[in-house]
């Protein structure tokens, strides 16, 4: 494969030219949904800590993460909600993608007292996420929608999670993310 490289970032520590970098990934992919705007991508909950690929400088994959202590039934619960999934349509299948959630689970235990990484996802991207070690876990979600709306999705759609912390079960219940999905 050409020189490729795995970078974490800070999102304060991130560069105009990996801000314009992370853009063509996603602008690329999403072209319906407008520009990707880092502080609130496309919506949806913005990221403090950036895991990103490339292949000789350019960007060709991402995975975000944010912290946020959000409610489990009656518990209040740390989480790395992850979003901005994403390995460019020529680089897939080589393992950037997996490489990259190793990578942000690794970030998460070195530098954030989470319990669990967190994130929702479609369907048939569930076999990717297993494949990373998350399981898939079923509740009813309240969160916060991309237009500022109150969101409630019932119990059924895949909400994935990584145990970060050794030997913690999620916790039953219902889950508010007291703010925007990543
Ligand atoms: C999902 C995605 C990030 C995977 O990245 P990738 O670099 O192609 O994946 P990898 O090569 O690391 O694959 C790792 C494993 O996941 C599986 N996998 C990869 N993409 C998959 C997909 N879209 N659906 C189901 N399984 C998938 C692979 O078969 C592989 O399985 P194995 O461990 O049994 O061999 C990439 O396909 C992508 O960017 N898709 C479009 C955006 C998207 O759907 N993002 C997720 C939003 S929640």
């Amino acid at each position: 494969m050409k020189h490729h490289s795995i970078e974490v970032l800070a999102h304060q520590d991130l560069t105009e030219a990996d801000l314009c970098g992370l853009r063509q990934l996603f602008d690329n992919e999403y072209q319906e949904f407008g520009e990707w705007d880092p502080h609130l991508p496309y919506g949806y909950a913005p990221h403090d800590v950036h895991i990103m690929a490339r292949i000789e400088g350019r960007v060709v994959g991402h995975v975000g993460w944010g912290r946020r202590e959000i409610t489990v039934g009656t518990e209040t619960l740390a989480i790395a909600g992850v979003g901005g999934v994403l390995v460019s349509a020529d680089a897939r299948g080589m393992r950037f993608g997996s490489e990259l959630m190793s990578w942000a689970a690794q970030s998460m235990r070195d530098r954030s007292r989470v319990a669990f990484g967190y994130l929702g996802c479609r369907e048939q991207v569930v076999p990717f996420y297993e494949s990373c070690g998350w399981t898939r876990i079923r509740a009813c979600e309240r969160s916060v929608g991309c237009e500022g709306e109150p969101v409630v999705q019932e119990p059924g759609p895949p909400i994935p999670v990584l145990s970060v912390a050794p030997l913690e079960m999620w916790p039953d219940g219902d889950i508010d993310l007291r703010g925007r999905a990543w």
